[in-house]
């Protein structure tokens, strides 16, 4: 797919998520280039008298909103967060991803699961049959990291530490990231498990049952998938 027909359904998908923000909210604040579209969309929703308070996923997410002038509370001081808009690098038809391309998987995953409802905004690309072609990222902790990829390897997951400048990638945690070729794998929660086990891994990028509404940009349209039902009344 062309690049610019992926920004211009990036672009679609972001817009259509602004419509499950309303007043009053405690708004989520994914990470990456199609989030970006949807704040800039919701800083116009702020400048023309929406009231939200929101949380981010990642210092780049903080930066971009507040230069916006969409103002982001630290975690801690909100209750229940409403809702969360982000993206994902695959989804299946399952709603279930891989994300972590952009290295915010952790605090990601942990205002994902803090959220009453999670909303991703895709272009059409991502929607797969099967979670795998893109590799997935593991965050671990730098101390044994070595050892780690070592045994990784020897499990056949053909790790690569993610290079960032010659270096090691640094997470907003202060963590490396793994990315592993699992395509050769069908049992996802299996693998999840498996590689939470380890001592020295942090979180995965597998985001398994947690997205309650898709929404992929298709060509000049959208299409929204909703994982239940009572989903559509969000
Ligand atoms: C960051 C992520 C992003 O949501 C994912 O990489 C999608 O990014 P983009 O919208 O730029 O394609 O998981 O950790």
């Amino acid at each position: 797919m062309k690049e610019e027909n992926r920004v211009k359904e990036k672009q679609l998908a972001a817009s259509k998520a602004l419509q499950f923000i309303k007043s009053g909210m405690v708004v989520g604040l994914g990470t990456g280039s199609t989030v970006k579209f949807m704040l800039e969309g919701l800083a116009k929703m702020v400048r023309s008298g929406l009231e939200i308070k929101t949380v981010s996923t990642s210092i780049a997410t903080t930066q971009f909103a507040e230069s916006l002038g969409i103002r982001v509370s630290e975690l801690k001081d909100v209750n229940d967060i409403d809702l969360t808009i982000d993206g994902t690098d695959e989804v299946d038809p399952q709603l279930n991803g891989i994300k972590g391309g952009g290295g915010a998987l952790l605090y990601e995953k942990i205002i994902a699961s803090l959220s009453g409802k999670n909303i991703w905004i895709v272009d059409s690309s991502k929607f797969v049959k099967k979670l795998g072609k893109f590799p997935l990222p593991v965050e671990v902790l730098p101390f044994g990291s070595k050892k780690l990829f070592n045994k990784l390897n020897s499990l056949g997951y053909n790790p690569r530490i993610r290079m960032e400048n010659d270096k090691p990638f640094v997470t907003d945690g202060n963590h490396y990231i793994i990315d592993l070729g699992i395509d050769q794998t069908d049992d996802i929660r299996k693998l999840n498990t498996e590689l939470k086990s380890f001592p020295g891994v942090i979180e995965t990028g597998f985001f398994i049952d947690i997205c309650n509404v898709l929404i992929v940009g298709k060509e000049s349209e959208c299409e929204m998938i909703f994982k239940n039902e009572k989903d559509r009344f969000i």
